[in-house]
């Protein structure tokens, strides 16, 4: 099949890439002429694991292309997925469609009869219809079949869901838009994924309300997480044993410094502004929403407890600050609301992130960032982990406590085990569980 993927961004060039991979001709189409000379030149403007392999092996078989030239690359196309940007928009969270409805337009006076316009972008309800409806009265003559096909790929590990999803969903109402996208995702088909095809409201209630209940289960664990901080509890043996139960489910589970991301934060804020605007309001994401916020904050503060109720004048390293490992994307990072508090309460703050740098820096003004993990351990009164990169979790502690002013480890993350830490002679303050601390260093109450 010829596919034309509009917009290059996180979605669009792993859905793009991924198509060609699974045999189709794929033209990746966008208006920057930045972001279309670097992918022509092989460069990848994301940090996806694997992508840029996956990416030179297609363009080489000459399956997969890109331009700027929407027309050309609209010759012959059986399918037109609208993957660009729907950001948060400013004052009433609801998000912003005018890149959807402007690519719409533009399908609308490129395309040729027959083609399938597919909508991958996260957008509320209503949207798919309104976008055909837009469609429509921009060139009453184009005929077109309409498809929502929401995505559920996680940054860091997009290849393998987009290769081995637990599902696809799809809503449209004709036949021709369910046969081209079961032939899009044929290779899934014959591996016997699940195809659910529905309505378009139903898809895109889908897609809300599976990173709604996500972001819920994990400020449900965060919470409980803190429960057991004051009762001496062990946050990760209760996740175990409530994720063991099949309804649970053990994933999504850890807990951490709040979730952050370019998804969860955006599309719990539009599932609540939605419910509200249809009278059915969802409580239970607008506490979350809260609940999450604070969180960050209260990580800023644990930190500062950890180290005896004051930062001033202190030094404190960061290992990671991208809002999880395998990713460059600072969108909502947890570190964006640690960071600053730190040093607004005088601390000194020395960073490392393998990937993050590049995009935080300009973030967050005053931060010193640090060539690798052991150089944030220089001087340092306490090492804070915010992101569990791979590399961080097995760090020479004697190394570590050998540079740092005072050994100790507050670990957002729980990527180490507090026996261990403990036995190599540092304070641990971990999440959801008791801290061991040496004796000259009690922490105060967050
Ligand atoms: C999320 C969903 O997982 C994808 O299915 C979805 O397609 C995507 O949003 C989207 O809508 O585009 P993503 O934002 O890439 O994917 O990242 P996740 O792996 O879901 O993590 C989100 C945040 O939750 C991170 O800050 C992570 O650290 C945090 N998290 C995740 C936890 O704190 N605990 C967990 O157990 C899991």
């Amino acid at each position: 099949m010829r596919v034309v993927m509009l917009g290059t961004g996180y979605v669009g060039l792993v859905s793009g890439v991924c198509f060609s991979d699974f045999g189709h001709d794929v033209v990746c189409v966008d208006k920057d002429p930045n972001k279309i000379e670097k992918l022509l030149n092989g460069e990848i403007p994301i940090y996806e694991p694997g992508l840029d392999r996956l990416l030179d092996q297609n363009v080489k078989a000459g399956r997969l292309s890109f331009t700027l030239d929407l027309k050309e690359a609209a010759k012959g196309a059986d399918a037109v997925f609208i993957a660009v940007g729907t950001p948060t928009r400013r004052g009433d969270g609801g998000a912003d469609l005018t890149y959807v409805f402007a690519a719409a337009e533009e399908i609308a006076n490129t395309f040729d009869n027959g083609v399938t316009v597919v909508l991958k972008s996260t957008v509320p309800v209503g949207t798919n219809r309104a976008v055909r409806d837009h469609i429509k009265k921009t060139n009453p003559n184009f005929e077109f079949y309409m498809a929502s096909n929401p995505e559920f790929l996680r940054e860091g590990a997009a290849i393998e869901d987009f290769m081995r999803p637990d599902r696809v969903v799809v809503g449209c109402d004709s036949e021709e838009a369910e046969y081209t996208l079961r032939q899009l995702y044929r290779p899934l088909y014959l591996r016997e994924t699940p195809m659910l095809f529905t309505t378009f409201e139903t898809a895109e209630i889908i897609k809300y309300a599976a990173n709604a209940f996500l972001a819920t289960k994990i400020t449900f664990i965060n919470e409980i997480a803190d429960l057991c901080e004051k009762v001496d509890a062990d946050v990760q043996q209760v996740a175990k044993g409530i994720g063991l139960d099949g309804r649970v489910g053990s994933k999504f589970l850890h807990a951490g410094p709040g979730y952050g991301g370019s998804c969860f934060p955006k599309d719990t804020l539009a599932l609540a502004k939605t419910a509200q605007e249809n009278k059915a309001p969802v409580t239970i994401v607008e506490s979350v929403i809260k609940a999450n916020d604070n969180r960050k904050v209260k990580m800023a503060e644990k930190v500062i407890a950890s180290c005896g109720g004051s930062v001033e004048g202190k030094k404190i390293g960061i290992l990671g600050v991208t809002f999880k490992p395998n990713t460059d994307d600072m969108r909502d990072a947890p570190s964006l609301v640690i960071l600053p508090t730190l040093m607004e309460r005088g601390a000194t703050v020395v960073a490392y992130d393998p990937e993050g740098r590049r995009e935080a820096e300009h973030m967050m003004p005053g931060v010193n960032w640090a060539d690798d993990a052991y150089d944030v351990a220089q001087d340092a009164d306490a090492i804070v982990v915010i992101t569990e990169w791979n590399q961080f979790r097995a760090l020479d502690l004697e190394r570590l406590k050998g540079m740092m002013k005072s050994p100790l480890l507050v670990d957002l993350r729980n990527i180490y085990d507090p026996n261990i830490v403990a036995e190599k002679g540092f304070s641990y303050v971990p999440i959801g569980k008791p801290a061991r601390m040496l004796p000259d260093a009690q922490p105060v109450d967050a």
